[in-house]
């Protein structure tokens, strides 16, 4: 959430912080800003987009040294104003940041008693005041004493007139990286900023600062002692940053598109056909730590929680261990039991949800044991586990969440079958479920083939104001994620229901407006789901099914899309794709931006 960058080098600055910004985009949008020192410090910032930023910029913003930002709203509108870089009242300083100061309102006070005048209303606006005050006579002594004085979150950049040379960076719960280049440094707050020019790169831990300058950088704690975080080449692939847009179509398109081949990365070495298992080596636990292993908790948010509940029942289902999955952002409030013989997995596409990451600080914390289930390689939640799953499926840059999921997916299945074949998974059923796992891709691929239909019905939802999403059991987490799908980028209420639990209060809901999106595939409960749909049929409501071919309707659905059979425990993934496209239709269907839903941003890194 937000995006933050910096510059220093020998470089004008201006224009590179703004392609930088751009790739940062999706982690917020209603604002955009950036600093650059000159002879003195120069911000150009408005609402809106990086875009409408360009079209500001000043022809002449000379200075090898800057910072920017694009901004997700937390303190205060979104208004030229409320655009961050912020300043002191001198403008000798420029603040970026990322994360909740929560004494604002406190300093706010303080320093509207000393006779500052605050511009904005925003919460980092104090900090530009707070360095400027400050007595130091050094910026990183200046930015101690105002970190000293503030509460909360942040992922901070900081320019000073004084000191033209140099960016200085704190990190405390935001992420924040500065990547070597050749005579000159970056910052950022993501790694798609930094591809393009390197991916020699440093993640700061919490509680570190950095000084950056064009010759290097050195990083520090709040008491100025040095530490000894270096860089690193990340095993990245630059150009899979550079992705072009499938027929200018939106990111997500082009996403959902990929599938195919970032399921097969998320398999490939980790099948073994001869004993009918999986490996996972990043796992770091042997055949009996696993046997030992009596029960499963999965952390995760929005759709990586809906997942996780996917991966519960692939789990107990493939290894017969009792598994459940919870809202890694509920999970620490209720000061939960933390059971020494229990796997806690934490499941997160940016690897930086504040949420899921204080969720797995919280079971450390009390000596449990949680391995990752993450896509974005060195990131906190990867780096704050015992161990785990990379999930290999390459740069997601669209707010929805669609190639990652089917890759986390992938994962607990892989996590299941190791788990139940040291167990009592027999190797007939292992080798089915790896036979089961190699035909994904080629099947994923057969559901995207049928996106016409899927348009259609998409397109035939996009009037109603309100659907359900009905699933059972396995096919209910599959109907949470489409209804999350449908209402994050077409605006419309979508609300997932148990398909048995319908008759027990919500059917009084069901009309000809009201539509139901129905998880019916061809398995154990079709009859008991085939009843269900005559109960909705019968109050007029009309109906989607995502089914099976041969999985008899009648005439119950106005449209009904089938997908490939695989092996049942698999079904979940293959259901929910079509539910991808569905939701991408009725959302151009309603003109919407798809790849910058509104009110949200990529990436929760505030709590
Ligand atoms: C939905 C979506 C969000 C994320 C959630 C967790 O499409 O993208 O619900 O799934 O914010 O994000 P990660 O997986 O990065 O922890």
């Amino acid at each position: 959430m937000c995006g933050i960058v910096g510059y220093v080098g020998g470089q004008n600055a201006a224009p590179l912080l703004v392609e930088a910004l751009g790739r940062l985009e999706h982690r917020g949008y209603d604002s955009a800003g950036i600093a650059v020192v000159g002879s003195r410090v120069r911000v150009t910032k408005c609402a809106g987009r990086v875009r409408d930023l360009a079209e500001i910029l000043p022809k002449r913003m000379a200075g090898q040294v800057g910072i920017g930002h694009t901004r997700w709203a937390t303190h205060g509108p979104a208004t030229d104003v409320n655009a961050h870089p912020h300043t002191d009242a001198s403008g000798t300083v420029a603040v970026v940041h990322n994360g909740i100061i929560d004494n604002a309102a406190a300093l706010r006070a303080r320093l509207t008693d000393q006779g500052v005048p605050l511009v904005s209303d925003t919460d980092t606006e104090v900090f530009a005041h707070l360095v400027a005050l400050s007595d130091a006579d050094t910026l990183e002594g200046k930015v101690v004493d105002a970190l000293d004085a503030v509460e909360g979150t942040y992922g901070l950049a900081v320019v000073h007139a004084d000191f033209p040379d140099r960016v200085v960076v704190a990190r405390n719960g935001s992420p924040l990286l500065v990547g070597v280049g050749e005579k000159e440094m970056f910052v950022a707050s993501d790694l798609a900023a930094l591809v393009r020019h390197t991916t020699t790169v440093a993640h700061l831990a919490d509680g570190e600062l950095a000084t950056v300058t064009a010759s290097g950088f050195t990083t520090f704690r709040r008491d100025l002692t040095r530490t000894q975080t270096t860089a690193r080449e990340v095993d990245v692939d630059p150009s899979a940053y550079e992705h072009g847009q499938i027929d200018g179509r939106p990111r997500m398109y082009t996403e959902m598109l990929e599938q195919p081949a970032s399921v097969e990365r998320a398999l490939r070495g980790r099948l073994d056909e001869r004993f009918a298992t999986a490996h996972l080596g990043g796992l770091e636990m042997d055949a009996r730590e696993l046997r030992a292993v009596r029960r499963v908790k999965i952390l995760g948010c929005g759709s990586a929680y809906y997942v996780g509940q996917m991966g519960a029942s692939l789990i107990e289902e493939l290894a017969r261990i009792p598994a459940d999955a919870e809202a890694a952002s509920e999970f620490r409030y209720r000061s939960p039991v933390i059971e020494p013989d229990t796997l806690y997995v934490a499941v997160s596409q940016s690897g930086e949800t504040i949420d899921t990451l204080l969720a797995v600080e919280e079971v450390r914390r009390k000596g449990g044991r949680v391995i990752g289930l993450v896509n974005v390689v060195g990131s906190a939640i990867a780096r704050a586990c015992d161990g785990g799953i990379y999930l290999h499926a390459g740069p997601e840059i669209a707010v929805a969440s669609t190639k990652a999921l089917t890759t986390m997916f992938v994962g607990f299945a892989l996590l299941a079958l190791q788990l139940g074949r040291v167990r009592d998974l027999s190797v007939a059923d292992g080798r089915r479920l790896v036979a089961g796992l190699q035909k994904l891709p080629a099947q994923i691929e057969q559901v995207l083939e049928g996106e016409e239909r899927i348009a259609q019905a998409g397109t035939a939802l996009a009037p109603a104001e309100s659907l359900f999403f009905v699933g059972r059991v396995r096919g209910y987490p599959v109907a949470r994620e489409g209804a999350q799908k449908f209402k994050e980028i077409s605006y419309r209420h979508a609300e997932a229901y148990q398909m048995s639990e319908l008759k027990h209060g919500p059917l009084a809901l069901i009309s000809p407006e009201v539509p139901t999106v129905a998880v019916v595939p061809d398995d154990e409960l079709t009859d008991r789901n085939v009843a269900a749909l005559h109960e909705i049929a019968a109050r007029g409501g009309p109906l989607v099914v995502v089914t099976h071919a041969g999985v008899d309707l009648g005439e119950l659905a106005a449209e009904r899309i089938d997908v490939p059979r695989n092996e049942r425990e698999l079904d979940p993934l293959l259901l929910t794709v079509p539910l991808q496209l569905l939701a991408y239709h009725a959302a151009l269907a309603l003109g919407h931006d798809v790849d910058k839903p509104r009110n949200l941003a990529k990436s929760v890194t505030v709590e």
